[in-house]
């Protein structure tokens, strides 16, 4: 007996939904897609299986995007949402919606109401102090950062010369993560020497498993993910990374109200760099430790694998491509000695005027593609 009511209630619930999702139902059909809509589950399906498969979900919808003319809808159970690959349609979306969907607001059980996953009314003011702190003349000062860093990876890679294939991926997340923790908080972490400190693993597990809870619709409900072990190892993992966070805050505020002499201090009294906890401490007003926390927290996040992915691609590209990588090479060479350290004068064709670059081709002359 009991079974049947739940079941009636399930079928009543679902006629609801549709019911009251009718409109919104008829228009999302203007999205196409060629996979089938499950019911209930809608097209959650494609992502059942490894990160492989749900990485290649994502690959799939994309691909249905483009063929239906930039843009395809899939429904995630409940949620719908449109893929879109033409640049001009994403234009308009993403200057036109700010709020974030419900699936990035998981991500919001690690950030807080850090930028990027804040609701509008704090993102907005959050991100008038955030953009100064990027400006050129900052970002110019962590040069010799990431040249440092760099110079630590390259040095690691020379193990692989001649050893056949390898993951590069370890390479670049660790680098990533050494240059944004030295530019954010001024800490080194040496990532790229031991990667298996507790403050690393722990931030890796909680974003991997923020990321699988997206990924995971019967995750979403808080009184299934609260009965799983992961929920705990979440909390563990969570707990490592405010405390190692907040510690480096406390440390900073005193140090920055002339408390400690460190060796950080020293490097800013020569007015050379300052890391970016401290242009936020300087530029925030008020921001209390919370606050800090989480921007410091986006920053981290928003940084490292975002970065890393975009040099791991670089270099499979490079790989594959033997005459650029070569014309890359020689143009290191042509400097006079590869081994010297770049500077931000080096990054030529960025600098360059919107107006002198013309065409597509001529921004792939000047990117030294063609
Ligand atoms: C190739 C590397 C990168 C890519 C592809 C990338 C991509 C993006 C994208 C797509 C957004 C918008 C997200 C959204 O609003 O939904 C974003 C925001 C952001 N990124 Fe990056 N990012 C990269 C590197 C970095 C780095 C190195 C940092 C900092 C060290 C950073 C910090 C941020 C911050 C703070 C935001 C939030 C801005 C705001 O909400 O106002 N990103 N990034």
């Amino acid at each position: 007996m009991l079974w049947q009511i739940v079941v009636l209630l399930v079928l009543l619930w679902i006629y609801y939904g549709h019911h009251k999702n009718r409109r919104f139902i008829q228009f999302s059909k203007c999205f196409k897609n060629d996979y089938k809509t499950l019911p209930l589950i809608g097209h959650a399906y494609l992502f059942c299986g490894d990160g492989e498969v749900r990485m290649t979900a994502f690959q799939l919808l994309g691909r249905q995007a483009l063929k239906h003319g930039g843009a395809a809808g899939a429904w995630f159970c409940r949620k719908f949402y449109v893929v879109i690959t033409d640049p001009v349609d994403l234009d308009v979306v993403m200057k036109t919606s700010f709020e974030k969907a419900t699936i990035m607001q998981f991500a919001r059980n690690l950030i807080g109401n850090g930028s990027i996953f804040a609701p509008v009314p704090i993102w907005r003011p959050r991100r008038k102090v955030l953009a100064p702190t990027f400006s050129l003349k900052n970002l110019n000062k962590f040069m010799k950062i990431f040249n440092h860093q760099s110079r630590i990876m390259v040095d690691k890679l020379q193990k692989q010369v001649g050893a056949g294939p390898f993951s590069i991926w370890g390479y670049t997340s660790t680098f990533t993560m050494d240059a944004i923790s030295e530019t954010a908080l001024g800490v080194k972490l040496n990532a790229q020497s031991h990667s298996d400190q507790p403050f690393l693993t722990a931030m890796d597990r909680c974003l991997y498993l923020i990321t699988m809870r997206m990924v995971q619709p019967w995750l979403h409900f808080k009184f299934i993910l609260s009965k799983l072990p992961l929920y705990k190892e979440f909390k563990t993992c969570k707990k490592i990374v405010y405390d190692f966070i907040d510690e480096i805050i406390v440390s900073k505020r005193k140090t920055m109200k002339g408390n400690i002499n460190d060796e950080s201090q020293e490097e800013q009294d020569d007015g050379r760099w300052k890391t970016l906890l401290e242009l936020f401490i300087e530029s925030s007003g008020g921001y209390t430790d919370v606050e800090l926390r989480e921007e410091i927290l986006v920053i981290l996040t928003a940084g490292t694998d975002t970065s890393a992915v975009g040099i791991s691609f670089t270099l499979l590209m490079l790989s594959r491509h033997l005459d650029v990588q070569e014309k890359l090479y020689q143009e290191c060479c042509n400097k006079g000695n590869y081994k010297a350290l770049p500077t931000w004068a080096d990054n030529g064709p960025v600098h360059r005027k919107r107006s002198q670059i013309t065409d597509r081709n001529d921004q792939d002359n000047a990117c030294g593609l063609k």
